[in-house]
This record gives structure tokens, sequence and C-alpha cells, in this order.
């Protein structure tokens, strides 16, 4: 799958987010090793914490399939329905795909291709316990 058509998908993702508080709508979409698409969305609550990211919408909706081997994540936000503005990846979300994928693991966003190094150079992880 290209970059441009996994964006496409999480550009379609992001017209089901849940973002009635802030206004601003992600999707995500997030590419197997062999192949599977699984897509996310923001999923917010009257109890704004609880808000769910889009890119661990789709992680989890991967891993609790049984899915935990990932190529690509592609991400896009928007307040309206013009995704030409990069949306970078949060913290947690870095976090939770860091758990999955390794630092060449490739994010696409509006802008073009990324590795999830340049978002999180430094990741805590099971090593860091050690
Ligand atoms: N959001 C995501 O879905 N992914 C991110 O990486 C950053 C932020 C969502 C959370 C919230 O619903 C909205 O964007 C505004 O923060």
């Amino acid at each position: 799958m290209s970059d441009k058509e996994l964006f496409k998908a999480a550009v379609d993702a992001a017209g089901r987010a849940y973002s009635k508080y802030s206004g601003f709508s992600v999707g995500a979409a997030l590419l197997t090793s062999d192949g599977r698409l699984f897509t996310g969305c923001n999923i917010e609550n009257a109890s704004y914490s609880l808000t769910n990211c889009a890119e661990r919408t789709a992680v989890f909706k991967a891993v609790s399939e049984g899915y935990t081997d990932f190529e690509a994540i592609a991400i896009a936000g928007s307040m309206t329905d013009d995704f030409s503005k990069p949306c970078f990846p949060c913290g947690a979300c870095l976090q939770v795909l860091s758990e999955f994928c390794g630092s060449s693991f490739k994010i696409v966003l509006s802008d073009g291709e990324y590795r999830l190094s340049d978002f999180l150079p430094k990741v805590f992880s099971e090593e860091s316990m050690k």
C-alpha cells in the first residue's frame, strides 16, 4: 500500500472521530507487516481525560485482534476537512507505538514520511528498567 493510500485511509477514519469537545478530528491507519489495515479515530469523553487518541485506538484494535507486527501508520488531523497541515502524534501514542515498533517504523503525515525515532529518539522500554 502506498503512503498516499495509507494517508487517505487515515483521513477517512478521521471522518468517524467522536470529537465533540475539541472539534479536532484525528484518524489513524495502521498497516501490519502482512498487509492488513486497522484504522482508528479519537474518541472523546465528557470526562475529558478519558479521551483516546486515534493512534492508540488503531493500535489497541490491532493488538486485540492478534496483530502486533506493524509496518507503518498514517495520521491525519484537522478542525475542518482540510488535512494538509501535518498532525504530529502525541507523546502517549509514541510511547504506545514504541512497545511494538522499532526506531525505523514509518509514520506518514500529510507532508511526508517520518520514522518513529524522529519523534521519540530515546525510548523508555523494558531495557530501561534493567
Ligand atoms: N489527538 C489524537 O487523536 N492523536 C494525537 O496524537 C494527538 C491528539 C486527539 C485527542 C483529542 O481528542 C484531540 O485530538 C485534541 O487534543
